[in-house]
């Protein structure tokens, strides 16, 4: 299975980059969108993220260049009808991947294969909702997709050897190294962390310490790049409790209750860096 065009669903912080790392490796590239206004984002943020590596040296204007000329954007999903990979990388929601999958089986070449970058829902359930199981994986990438090094794979029930060695190979071309995970609620990186955000906002909500001393503690005392709430903010308060959602849903344990004041943060419309506002205050971008 030779992996040439990929097409990415959802313009969105992972959308984005991982049209760019995609384009980086030599792929051709189609982005689809709902929103026009996410689309032109998108593109506004592959043009910073390259600017950035072309200032470091890390690449050159022409090479720049060349990445965002290999990317098409556009708002109909037909764009991805040539596609070998469409992976679908749209807002963490179980009914609206259901539904991009529907379609895509219309719209995609049945041979190709189709990926998922859920953070928690189940790849098993998302493939039931396509014509071809078998070539459906999960394929979960990390943020920000240029600067991390992992993509974690998840087999569905039905995902068959040659779709697993085919997604694994796609992931090894973008530079990046794989681990694999069952299909079970969360993986291995939301399992682990999300309980752990999540229980940093609850520190907060029962006012055991200040964000920034949730964050310092955490820091500088468990030698991590960043506290808990600040990566929140990275992550996207409305991924994260869309995540715990998963896994309460999912494993029925009352360990995984999403903290009150995260569903209030979301209520209001503090999603983190990508609105504006969460734990703390960005500048526009
Ligand atoms: N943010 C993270 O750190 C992170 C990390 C790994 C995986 N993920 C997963 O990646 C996916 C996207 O997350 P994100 O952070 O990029 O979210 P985001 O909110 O930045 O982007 C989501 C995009 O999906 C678009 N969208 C919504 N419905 C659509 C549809 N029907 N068709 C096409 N596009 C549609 C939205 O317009 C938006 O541009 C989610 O499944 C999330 O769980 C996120």
């Amino acid at each position: 299975m030779n992996i040439v065009r990929i097409g990415v669903v959802g313009a969105g912080q992972m959308g984005n980059g991982i049209a760019q790392v995609a384009a980086a490796a030599g792929f051709d590239v189609t982005v689809t969108d709902i929103a026009q206004g996410a689309l032109d984002k998108g593109l506004g943020t592959v043009k910073n993220s390259l600017g950035r590596l072309v200032k470091k040296g890390t690449i050159d204007e022409a090479a720049a260049a060349g990445i965002v000329s290999r990317i098409r954007w556009g708002t109909d999903t037909a764009l991805h009808e040539d596609g070998d990979l469409v992976i679908e990388a749209a807002t963490e929601n179980v009914a609206l991947k259901y539904k991009i999958f529907e379609d895509l089986s219309q719209k995609v070449r049945k041979s190709s294969l189709l990926a998922t970058n859920t953070s928690s829902i189940s790849v098993t359930a998302i493939a039931a909702h396509s014509d071809r199981p078998g070539r459906v994986m999960g394929m979960h990438f990390m943020n920000p997709v240029p600067l991390m090094q992992l993509v974690e794979l998840i087999r569905g029930m039905a995902t068959t050897d040659e779709t697993y060695d085919a997604v694994k190979a796609a992931a090894e071309k973008m530079g990046k190294t794989t681990t694999l995970s069952r299909d079970i609620p969360g993986f291995i990186a939301n399992r682990i962390l999300m309980p752990y955000i999540n229980e940093a906002v609850q520190a907060l909500y029962e006012g055991i310490g200040t964000r920034e001393d949730i964050d310092t503690t955490m820091k500088l005392g468990t030698n991590v790049p960043m506290g808990p709430l600040t990566l929140a903010d990275f992550i996207g308060l409305d991924t994260c409790l869309a995540i715990m959602e998963v896994l309460h849903g999912g494993l029925g344990d009352s360990k995984y209750r999403p903290s009150p004041l995260l569903r209030k943060y979301v209520e209001a419309g503090w999603l983190g860096r990508k609105s504006g506002r969460g734990f703390y205050t960005y500048e526009a971008r």
